[in-house]
């Protein structure tokens, strides 16, 4: 049976999240389908971050830190994210880049095995995981072994410190069993970080039940904290007294302020900072939480699933012989979907210029890849709808050969 317009607005009445759109400022006439790479601006933003710039650091200056209480960004933030990634907020710290708190908490947590001498990653991973790794070993002379992404623990042995694994593909959409490969790994001795840059937000997460050791993950994605706002990292609460960060900076010492000559760590999650926080990115994301407020993570999954088995059902009925890359089987599924195709980059620049925003990545020497990120808080069915009604017409018009497309922007 053809799947019609009017089924796609009978599913956005039926999926109960259309309220959350009016929390984003979206431009007219556009599909945005990239919030899996830049999450659309909360409406609450503009005027925080106004509030932020002109009246506590322009009329408050220095004063601002104690009281606009500066100081409590992380704590507060920490308390919004730690029920989507199910931890306590006081095992969660917030500042640095993705690719430093991985830093970070990959040497954190070698230094937990010592005399095993293996980093694991996959080699499809996003780049910064591979590349870090690659720096860690080098650092404390060590192996980086490339697992098989389909099979990671088959490259788990008694020699391995650290499986370090993205939780969702930033490629394929496709996701791991947390609690599954934390278990298997644990039972050689080897701990375990998950990289939730493409899950939090998106997908339901719990660290605590998956007896997971470490994760990190950006919030400039599905938590919509603007373009690069600093990402989170975690670390198991058995581990806080043992584990040591690297970046062992006055931001992370036990008190910043008595200006001491030698570190001393400060207790719990408070040692994992290095340097001053960045107050307005950390503010943008604050208010941008606030787009969560009401809404459980399993609506937002539910809906998200809802919102990919229409895109994937439409492709099928519309456009067969498009390859979708991202698993069909739900568990197995982000909240995202992937199609290969060798003009992949032309049929993203097209759709763009119709007004749906998806985004390309390369694969190496297979062909690329048009990424489509589904976000329940401001994506409904209609606009998945509209946007395979766009993709047919583009196709259909071979619109995504044009010339102009033949080179590609810096960021695709
Ligand atoms: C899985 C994953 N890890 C890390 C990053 C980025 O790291 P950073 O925040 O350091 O730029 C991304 C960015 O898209 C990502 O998808």
């Amino acid at each position: 049976m053809t799947i019609t317009r009017d089924d796609a607005v009978r599913l956005d009445e039926a999926a109960g999240l259309a309220h959350t759109r009016q929390r984003f400022r979206l431009p007219d006439g556009v599909i945005y389908l990239d919030g899996n790479s830049l999450g659309a601006l909360p409406s609450g933003v503009p005027a925080r971050l106004a509030d932020v710039v002109e009246r506590e650091w322009g009329s408050g200056l220095i004063r601002s830190w104690n009281d606009a209480k500066w100081m409590e960004l992380i704590g507060r933030i920490a308390t919004r994210i730690a029920p989507l990634v199910g931890v306590r907020p006081a095992d969660l710290h917030l500042g640095d880049s993705t690719s430093v708190s991985l830093f970070k908490t990959m040497v954190a947590a070698v230094r937990l095995r010592p005399g095993r001498r293996v980093i694991v990653v996959e080699p499809s991973t996003f780049p910064t995981d591979g590349y870090v790794a690659a720096g860690v070993a080098d650092l404390l002379g060590l192996e980086l072994r490339w697992c098989d992404p389909a099979d990671p623990l088959a490259s788990i042995d008694d020699d391995v410190a650290l499986l370090s694994l993205t939780h969702v593909d930033f490629r394929t959409g496709s996701m791991y069993d947390m609690a599954g490969i934390t278990a298997a790994a644990h039972g050689h001795g080897a701990l375990v970080q998950w990289d939730l840059c493409h899950s939090v937000g998106a997908v339901p997460v719990d660290l605590t039940a998956a007896d997971a050791d470490f994760a990190v993950g950006c919030t400039y994605k599905y938590l919509n904290g603007g373009p690069g706002s600093p990402a989170f990292l975690w670390v198991a609460p058995q581990h806080q007294d043992a584990a040591r960060q690297p970046i062992t900076g006055w931001m992370g010492h036990a008190a910043p302020f008595a200006m001491s000559r030698d570190f001393a760590r400060a207790p719990g999650i408070g040692g994992w900072a290095s340097g001053t926080h960045p107050v307005l990115a950390l503010s943008s994301l604050e208010t941008a939480l606030e787009a969560f407020d009401g809404v459980s993570i399993a609506e937002i999954r539910a809906s998200s699933l809802s919102l990919t088995d229409l895109f994937i059902a439409l492709i099928g009925e519309r456009l067969g012989d498009l390859e979708v890359v991202t698993p069909i089987e739900h568990a197995r599924r982000g909240s995202q979907v992937s199609l290969r195709h060798p003009d992949a980059y032309g049929i993203v620049q097209a759709l763009i210029s119709r007004g749906v925003i998806g985004d390309y990545r390369d694969d190496g020497t297979k062909p690329g890849i048009a990424r489509f990120g589904f976000t329940p808080l401001y994506v409904g069915h209609t606009d998945v709808y509209d946007a395979v009604e766009h993709l047919v017409g583009v196709l259909a018009g071979g619109e995504h050969l044009a010339p102009q497309y033949a080179e590609r922007n810096a960021v695709t």
